[in-house]
Order: structure tokens, then sequence, then C-alpha cells
């Protein structure tokens, strides 16, 4: 056998049959896991790693990010903390930098801010393709995210690009945009949103995309109440994402249906909206995830430990609540069974934080508590914190 991890002293697991272990270990072999129980029963391994003690659970799934940019919003950032309200028409400056920008610059900058991610724990990584907004620049948008990121989403539908006119931007995003992208993404998004795309024009983007066999997702329901979530819905997408502004209605059609609410509780904070009502969906029996929406503009943070502590914090999930949707309720929302959980089969992922309990990420908010991570049966080095 590989390698045998032990020691664990609380094992998340997110698999009904083990639950929560204490005194527990996992088997890698390779890419996959082989092994997981009480750490007295462990198989012998090539190699045995002590994790003396400390709390293990699945390695993040970061279910919503938009990394592939250029640029800073700093000064955005500082109008907002002084009352400027967020709009998305900020979107433009980083659009206007992304262009600027050469592909080697692109690539290193997405790089970066994957390895920073993984530092943090996230293994699993979606990342979105629109700040580009012509052909040529979103089908290298999703080419370089293709070359680094676990899943790619195209979102040429993010906002209409100065000059252009709306419906012909929707033609040319269904179209020629769809086509150079298709054999880099796994996705299509669209901002339903005032000033981005409309309940009609969103549709016809799900459509498009739904015709030549790629899976839907939404940014819905984030700056007001609109049509997102019952668009998302309908359409069948796998996720609707933001959900601040939610009816009774919206909250009842997730309930009951496969679309995940992604909540972005970083985001939340950082564009100063009202927080998503992660209580009242969970209880009404709706699949959430939670995920970071790492962006130069409303939520520059890859930090997936600081949107569990935010949604223990402020939104009323409990600690298991909020681990669960920042792992297997990202999977959900990428349609994946092999991440997010730690079975037999499963993808070699976990992360070991530097505490007992994984109650600790939201009791010590801000704290870097990732003490090893191991993605794919490696182990990613390098960052403070790593042994
Ligand atoms: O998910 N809502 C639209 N898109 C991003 C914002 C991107 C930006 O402001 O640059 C989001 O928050």
């Amino acid at each position: 056998m590989g390698v045998l991890i032990t020691g664990i002293g609380e094992l998340t697991t997110n698999d009904p049959e083990h639950g929560r272990l204490r005194d527990a270990a996992v088997v890698f072999e390779g890419e996959r896991i082989a092994w997981v129980g009480p750490a007295p029963a462990a198989p012998a391994a090539d190699e045995r790693v002590d994790v003396g003690g400390r709390a293990a659970l699945p390695g993040w799934v970061d279910s919503h990010t938009h990394l592939v940019f250029a640029g800073d919003r700093t000064a955005e950032f500082e109008a907002r903390m002084a009352g400027k309200p967020y709009t998305a028409g900020g979107i433009a400056v980083t659009v206007a930098a992304t262009r600027a920008a050469t592909d080697a610059q692109l690539a290193a900058n997405l790089r970066r801010h994957v390895a920073e991610a993984r530092r943090g724990g996230t293994t699993c990584l979606e990342t979105k393709t629109g700040y580009g907004l012509t052909v040529d620049d979103e089908a290298r948008s999703a080419r370089i995210a293709a070359g680094v990121v676990d899943e790619v989403t195209f979102l040429g539908a993010h906002v209409v690009p100065p000059g252009a006119a709306s419906e012909s931007y929707v033609d040319l995003v269904c179209g020629p945009m769809l086509a150079a992208v298709a054999g880099y993404v796994r996705w299509v998004d669209v901002f339903c949103e005032r000033g981005a795309f409309d309940e009609a024009a969103a549709g016809r983007v799900l459509r498009a995309a739904s015709a030549v066999g790629l899976g839907v997702r939404v940014h819905g329901n984030q700056l007001r109440p609109g049509p997102g979530v019952q668009l998302a819905v309908r359409a069948g997408a796998a996720s609707v994402d933001h959900c601040n502004h939610l009816s009774d209605a919206d909250v009842e059609a997730l309930s009951r249906s496969d679309t995940v609410a992604t909540l972005l509780p970083a985001c939340d904070l950082s564009t100063r909206q009202p927080l998503a009502p992660a209580r009242r969906l969970l209880d009404a029996g709706a699949v959430i995830a939670l995920a970071s929406n790492a962006n130069p503009g409303s939520s520059y943070t890859t930090s997936m430990g600081f949107c569990v502590a935010i949604a223990v914090l402020q939104l009323g999930l409990t600690v298991p609540e909020a681990v669960w949707a920042a792992t297997a309720g990202g999977a959900r929302a990428l349609r994946r069974d092999d991440v997010g959980v730690v079975r037999v089969g499963a993808r070699a992922d976990l992360q070991v934080l530097d505490a007992p309990s994984v109650t600790h990420l939201a009791y010590r908010p801000g704290v870097p508590l990732t003490w090893r991570v191991w993605r794919r049966g490696e182990v990613l080095a390098g960052g403070p914190g790593f042994v």
C-alpha cells in the first residue's frame, strides 16, 4: 500500500458510512483513497505519516472563482468602504487590464492565486472566464484556465462590454464565442442581473450552452431580487450562485430542485450586501455550497477557511454544516462525487488542520490553521504552516 496517514484525532469524512471518526487513519494508493477507518485497524503502508492528533477533513472544493484576470481594484474597494455601492460596472476595469495582459502574465497570475488557494486547503477549484469578452480573449482565458484548474466555466455573459450592443453581444456569446471556448470548458454561466443580462438574454445563453452539451450555472439574485434563481431551476442548472435576495418562492423552488444554492459570504462582506439566507435555505431542505468567489472586484480572497468562519459566525450555520457546504456542497455544485469526501475510491485529497477539531475554523477565525494538504495523493509543499 502507498501512504498511511495516521494519528488523525478527528476525521470529517462526509461519508455516511463513517461520519466523523476519532483516532482515524487514511491510506492513499496513488491518486486515490484506498482505505479509511480506525487507526488501530489500519493496514501497513510503504510510507507512514503521523499527524499527531490533529483534525483532518476533505480538501475544500471552491466551486466559484474568477481568477483569469490582470490588474487591481484597490481604489474601487476603498471607495466602497467609504460608502460607494458595489455595481457590476467595475468589471469593465478588469476587462481592460485583462485584454492588455500577455498570455504569460495571465497564466502566472492564475497560478499564483491557485497556489495561494491550495496553501489554504483548497484541492479542487473552479474558475471562470469573463474578463475577456471578445472571442479571442475569452478563448485564451478558457485555454489558460484549462491548463491550471480542475473545472472551467465560460462566462462570456458577464457584462455587455463597453461599446457593444446588448442583443448583438448575446448573439456573439451564443455563437462564435461559445464555439471558440467549447473545447476547454465544462460549464457555461450567465450573470442575470440588472446592468448585466435580463431573463430573456440569460435564457438564450443557457439554451445555447445546453444545445452543445455543456452544463449550466447562473449568477443570480446578487444585488436585488430577480429572476435568476427561477431561471436556473427551470434550466436544470447545477448551481445558482450568490442568492442574496430570495423570495419564499425562490427558496421553495431551490428546495424542490437539484440546483445547488452557492453562497459567497466573503463577497457579501466585501460588497456590503445583505448576507445570503443560509439558514432559511437549509431549513427548507435546499442544498447549499460555500465558495470564495475569488476575484479582484467583489471578493478578493481565496480563503475557504474564512468563508467557513463567516458562514458559522454570521450566516447561522453550525460548523459541520459549513464544512460540508465548503467540501461536499461544492462537489455537488460541480456535479462531482470524487472530491469533497474521504471514502475509498475518491481522489486522494485531504487537509490537516493545526487544531484538534474543525470547530477551530470558526472558533479561531482569521488564524491560518492549514497544516498539511494532499492533492491527488501528493503533498502540496511550500508556504507558512507547512512542515
Ligand atoms: O461573482 N457578479 C458578477 N461577477 C463577479 C464580480 C466580478 C467583479 O466585480 O469583477 C461576482 O461577484
